[in-house]
């Protein structure tokens, strides 16, 4: 049998980190961070850490930054401006070792070895070490972190430790970390512990099992505190402790509930099969994620391996299980957003989890669902109609986006974006019409997903107003591209919102047409009638888009065209964002784009742009663009990908597959999730060209030479289908489902079960 502490041979699923750095500490324990969904993990050492409590203090610099989240669990720290934050719950990773009474520090002695390794294929945490104490002893170790995929209440940490002689008086302590816990602790039992939030009372309870065995013995511990647990011993040389420790968590969300005895079924649950069977099932439940979502890329083994990072930190983020939550920007990776859900959720990690999970982008959906009385209330607030989605969101729906931050010269800057970056109303929209047109979830859309989609249009009817010259403005927003602020009709907005009612208005009509009933009883539910649909026509036809019939272009917003050229080319060498290099008002007056914004328009609404204008938009944009957010770099690749600029969108495809790879400070708050989402699309909607959310859905491959072969597997209305393409040459095998269309170039075939349709697109 393999051993279970010990990595894969294959590079391509793993990421692997050597020593340790303060400089890069942060950045490496979001890459190597582990998460199901329910449950998130920065990959923190677990031993020789020392000391964590410093305070900030400027100047000094965390040496590390452990933190365990926990979806959903949100409260107000006391912190200007006060917004919802994700709160930090106890690390139960930790683990001290005192050897002859001198506690085993990594900053003491000689760290002759150290690595963590990530392995994705199974996703498990694997590090090891090898450390000289001053007093000349020898430690070596090995360690092996999960959060269960299998049973995501689960998290689970095997350690393996020898010494290089006999005679050593060694203690080892098993920890809850309670420094940092953004708590009050409820209840501290010896092998539990629960604890409330301060300002809104929700609870979160861990229990803890710890064994720590020596060759078949096990030695029972001291347990002088609660959830600490200490063993004493006279070491051996070359014999290895083993201490396992299963660890089951539970989140509560109202002040009533008590969480304790589900935490604890669920440890008794893991105790009764042991860490080897949780393990066992963990690692099943990934090949399983892996089998539906993972991406099989032949001649390019960096790429690979980037992609496979990808999916690993897509699939761990969602949770198809729990509607009260949704992916935050950093997912449960950091502390960066402190949690919340922006457009990056609907619009850059949707499409991974329509086509490859549909239960958790059904769940996140429903999330938006759940949330939709924040939204109208926002609506409301600023006197229109309908459903306005907070632009950072966390569990209640409301507006948590603070109103303003520190900027880099320690001045106050307002920040705008909760106040006008609207599009997330539409941005929800997409997502859920996508959800439906690829799925088929009727269920769904009767019960949730029309009912959104009506309420926004609804929102953007009412808030593009009517004026002198016949059309209709929607003036004071800010598009994708936040170095300008306060702009009146963005492109992206502008038509987001003419699609988002066109689409309101089919819903309606699909509905009348085949589910009367429902139909009739949502539209008595939102008191909806004909004159207000009629007004939902007249906007849809007379909203500015900023399209010059003439050329093709659309105007990022009105007056873009007269702002300053910036030729970027110059700052070229730049290693800081072009606001702060030339300054923010500066930035304001050109013509200088913060991140795919006309772009992003094209990659989401290709119909749009029909005759080439897809092309001449974005010749004329990417140029423009300077990549000041993470989001941008995969959705230029996606369409030049579509385009078949294949050098460009290759270039822009590492950039965004390998942002949180290489060295940035940037991913010390988190990994950032939507460049990874981007990066997925960029391959499978971009280079294989895949679009399922027509009628038939289609493929249309256009591959750089050296891919030798490109295979993932998508859902498409209840089957399952299995696609290889190398060339323009591509395998289509329906695996499981009823036959169904799929357009392979012009051509469209029938797939049959269990057959595999050869075609060259
Ligand atoms: C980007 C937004 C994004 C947010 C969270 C910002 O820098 O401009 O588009 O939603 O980060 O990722």
């Amino acid at each position: 049998m393999p051993d279970a502490l010990a990595p894969t041979s294959d590079p391509a699923w793993l990421v692997r980190h050597d020593g340790y750095n303060i400089v890069t500490e942060s950045a490496v324990e979001s890459r190597l961070a582990l998460s199901n969904g329910f449950m998130g993990m920065r990959a923190s050492r677990a031993v020789s850490r020392g000391p964590t409590w410093a305070g900030w203090l400027g100047f000094i610099r965390w040496a590390s930054w452990p933190r365990c989240y926990i979806a959903g669990l949100f409260d107000t720290p006391n912190t200007d401006p006060p917004v919802p934050a994700l709160v930090p719950v106890a690390d139960w990773s930790r683990v001290r070792i005192t050897l002859d009474g001198e506690p085993l520090l990594a900053r003491e002695g000689q760290v002759l070895a150290s690595y963590r390794t990530l392995d994705m294929r199974r996703g498990v945490l694997l590090s090891g070490w090898t450390h000289r104490t001053p007093a000349g002893i020898t430690v070596t170790g090995t360690e092996m972190r999960v959060l269960s995929q299998a049973d995501r209440a689960l998290g689970l940490q095997v350690l393996r430790m020898s010494l290089d002689r006999d005679g050593v008086d060694v203690h080892i302590e098993a920890s809850f970390s309670m420094a940092g816990v953004g708590m009050e602790p409820a209840r501290l039992e010896p092998d539990l512990g629960a604890w409330h939030t301060e300002g809104n009372y929700k609870s979160v309870a861990m229990a803890c099992a710890p064994t720590l065995r020596i060759g078949d013995t096990v030695v029972q511990p001291a347990r002088p505190f609660p959830l600490r647990w200490t063993w004493y011993m006279r070491s051996q040389a070359d014999q290895v402790a083993e201490l396992d420790r299963i660890v089951a968590v539970s989140r509560g969300d109202s002040p009533m509930s008590d969480p304790a005895p589900e935490a604890s079924d669920a440890l008794s649950r893991g105790r009764s099969v042991g860490w080897r069977a949780i393990l066992a099932a963990h690692e099943a439940a990934w090949q399983d994620r892996w089998a539906a979502g993972g991406i099989e890329l032949d001649g390019d083994d960096d790429l690979q391996r980037a992609l496979n990072f990808a999916v690993f930190h897509l699939t761990g983020a969602a949770n198809p299980d729990d509607e009260r939550v949704s992916v935050g920007a950093r997912a449960l990776t950091g502390d960066a957003y402190f949690g919340h859900v922006f457009w990056d959720t609907e619009v850059y990690l949707l499409p991974f989890y329509t086509a490859v999970w549909p239960e958790a982008a059904r769940a996140m959906l429903m999330y938006r669902y759940h949330t939709l009385p924040g939204a109208r209330a926002k609506a409301t607030g600023i006197g229109c109609k309908g459903a306005l989605y907070a632009w950072e969101s966390a569990d209640t729906g409301m507006e948590t986006t603070p109103d303003h931050v520190v900027g880099p010269d320690g001045k106050l800057i307002e920040v705008l974006t909760g106040k006008m970056e609207q599009h997330i109303a539409s941005d929800v929209a997409y997502a859920v019409w996508c959800y439906w047109r690829a799925t088929g979830d009727d269920d769904f859309f009767l019960s949730a997903g029309a009912e959104i989609i009506l309420e926004t249009a609804r929102f953007w009817a009412s808030r593009a107003v009517l004026e002198a010259d016949g059309r209709r403005h929607i003036r004071h927003v800010i598009g994708p591209d936040e170095y300008h602020e306060d702009v009146d009709d963005s492109a992206f907005t502008n038509v987001m919102a003419r699609w988002n009612i066109e689409r309101a208005l089919e819903c309606v009509d699909r509905l009348r047409a085949r589910w009367p009933d429902q139909a009739a009883a949502l539209t008595k539910k939102l008191d909806l009638s004909e004159a207000e649909l009629a007004d939902w026509r007249d906007a849809a036809t007379r909203i500015v888009t900023g399209l010059d019939p003439a050329t093709g272009l659309y105007e990022e917003f009105e007056g873009f065209h007269k702002l300053e050229y910036v030729d970027l080319a110059a700052y070229a060498d730049r290693t800081m964002p072009i606001d702060v290099v030339i300054g923010r008002e500066r930035t304001q007056r050109t013509q200088l784009v913060k991140q795919a914004d006309v772009v992003a328009l094209i990659a989401l609404l290709p119909e749009a742009f029909p005759d080439g204008t897809a092309e001449t938009n974005f010749r004329h944009y990417e140029p423009r663009c300077a990549h000041g957010s993470s989001l941008s770099a995969g959705l230029h690749a996606l369409v030049a990908a579509r385009l078949g600029d294949k050098d460009m969108a290759l270039r822009f495809l590492r950039q965004a597959a390998k942002a949180d790879l290489i060295d940035n400070p940037a991913t010390a708050g988190g990994i950032r999730i939507a460049g990874l989402g981007a990066a997925w699309q960029a391959v499978v909607l971009g280079f294989a060209g895949l679009d399922l959310a027509s009628d038939i859905p289609a493929l249309s491959p256009k591959l750089p030479p050296e891919w030798r072969r490109l295979a993932f597997r998508v859902q498409w209305r209840g089957r399952r289908i299995a696609l290889a393409m190398n060339g323009s040459a591509v395998q289509a095998t329906l695996e499981a489902g009823e036959p169904m269309p799929l357009r392979i170039g012009s051509t469209v075939h029938t797939l049959q079960p269990g057959a595999t349709v050869q075609a060259a697109a």
